[in-house]
């Protein structure tokens, strides 16, 4: 299950995001925001970061102007991995070196092509483990989170 969140500035591509994982067959969960009028995005970060921290949901994709305040959000909870990219290398670095459980990037960065090349590096790229095992594993022991 993949939790979504947005911001209005974020909203075009979560709806987007939606239409793609339905024609994935990958079920979604929408924390909001739910239309593009204005709003906060850490009160949509918050509530999708929980379920991932919570296990309710597997992985996270955050959308809001830039990615960057989505991103400072989710990564306050516990188990949580949160990272902000704006390219298919970082998504899959993300994945393969970092184990990334939140995909977050910025509509006002992106065309909504390159994201969708983002989302599906995020979603098809397995973490290596190995040497980065050990280096995620510090993230969560040497911190709160
Ligand atoms: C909203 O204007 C914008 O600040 C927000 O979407 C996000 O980019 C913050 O990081």
């Amino acid at each position: 299950m993949i939790a979504l969140a947005s911001d209005h500035a974020g909203f075009a591509y979560k709806e987007k995001t939606k239409e793609l994982l339905t024609q994935l067959q990958i079920p979604y969960k929408d924390f909001g925001a739910h239309s593009s009028e204005a709003s906060d995005y850490p009160d949509f970060a918050h509530a999708a970061a929980v379920s991932v921290s919570h296990g309710e949901c597997d992985r996270g994709i955050f959308i809001c102007g830039t990615g960057v305040g989505m991103s400072i959000v989710a990564n306050k909870h516990k188990g949580v991995r949160a990272a902000a990219v704006e390219s298919v290398a970082a998504a899959e670095l993300a994945r393969k070196h970092n184990n990334a459980n939140v995909l977050c990037f910025g509509e006002r960065l992106l065309q909504w092509d390159a994201a969708e090349k983002i989302i599906t590096a995020f979603l098809n790229t397995a973490f290596e483990g190995g040497r980065h095992e050990r280096r995620v594993n510090k993230i969560h022991s040497l911190t709160s989170c």
